[in-house]
């Protein structure tokens, strides 16, 4: 079979599964079985597969189907122009959290110290060391999360300390200037109405952030009260319904100001707020 005939094949298995951009995935797919760059697959559309390329594809296709998310089967997501190396055991780093990173980019150009609290594969708090040169901090609870983000540090030259701990819990003799936060924000009675891909294949201490979403913000916020100098900021991705909790919890004397941030969609997608002088 030759790579047009393959796409073709691909494209039509993954539409009748439901997958969306089948094309798309299909050419993704392709490549990584063949490990070439796309544009080999239309510069050599009448190339016959190899039968070990041709089992893997099939092996791909397979996985995507049965609703494994892209990423889990290529082991890579890009994140501010660069690639992270992911697995199940971190959630794959979505477009909008760059909202965040722009956000604490533009708050804090530098910082004497910054904190990427639930670091995941390390995708905030690596960007933000490699853009900034800052010092930078990453906990997550997650040990083989972290197993990730070490990796991804080492291979991106990113030299951040990692810490597992529950968000700043063992950390109380730092003095940050910026926390940068992406919980898990799902409300827990709410995992029916994830997509499958997201339900069944990421991690649930990435997604659910106990019954009411927003229990790991009081947390940080909470830590945050000693974590953080005065005049420095946290940054928080938000979930669909967070905003008018969290800036709750944010509207006392100990915070100074507060910034929202809407994403491409319009919807309310980063919370900032400066500590109080
Ligand atoms: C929504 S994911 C964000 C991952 C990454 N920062 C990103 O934006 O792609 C939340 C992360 O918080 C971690 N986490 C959940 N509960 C935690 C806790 N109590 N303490 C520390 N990390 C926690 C999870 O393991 C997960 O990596």
């Amino acid at each position: 079979m030759d790579l047009r005939t393959a796409l073709k094949q691909g494209e039509t298995l993954l539409t009748e599964a439901g997958v969306t951009v089948p094309r798309l995935t299909a050419e993704v797919l392709l490549c990584h079985a063949l490990g070439k760059e796309k544009v080999y697959l239309y510069a050599h559309p009448e190339e016959e597969l190899s039968q070990l390329t041709w089992i893997h594809y099939g092996r791909y296709l397979h996985e995507r189907m049965e609703g494994k998310p892209t990423q889990y089967i290529t082991r890579h997501q890009e994140f501010f122009g660069r690639e992270f190396y992911v697995t199940n055991a971190v959630l794959i780093p979505r477009p909008e959290t760059e909202h965040l990173v722009e956000t604490a980019l533009r708050l804090m150009p530098k910082a004497g110290c910054a904190i990427d609290l639930g670091c995941g594969s390390g995708a905030i708090g690596i960007t933000y060391h490699l853009e900034t040169g800052s010092p930078t901090h990453l906990s997550d609870l997650s040990r083989p999360a972290l197993e990730i983000a070490r990796y991804n540090a080492a291979h991106l030259g990113a030299e951040v300390s990692l810490h597992q701990a529950d968000f700043a819990s063992s950390l109380r003799t730092q003095s940050v200037d910026l926390i940068l936060c992406n919980p898990p924000y799902v409300p827990a009675g709410d995992e029916s109405v994830l997509q499958r891909e997201i339900r069944d294949h990421e991690p649930a201490l990435a997604l659910y952030g106990g019954d009411s979403g927003v229990e790991p913000y009081r947390v940080v916020v909470e830590q945050a009260l000693w974590l953080l100098r005065p005049g420095g900021w946290v940054v928080f991705e938000l979930g669909y319904q967070g905003l008018q909790e969290v800036r709750r919890m944010l509207n006392t004397p100990a915070w100074e100001a507060q910034e929202v941030v809407h994403d491409l969609a319009g919807w309310p997608r980063v919370l900032a707020a400066r500590r109080s002088g």
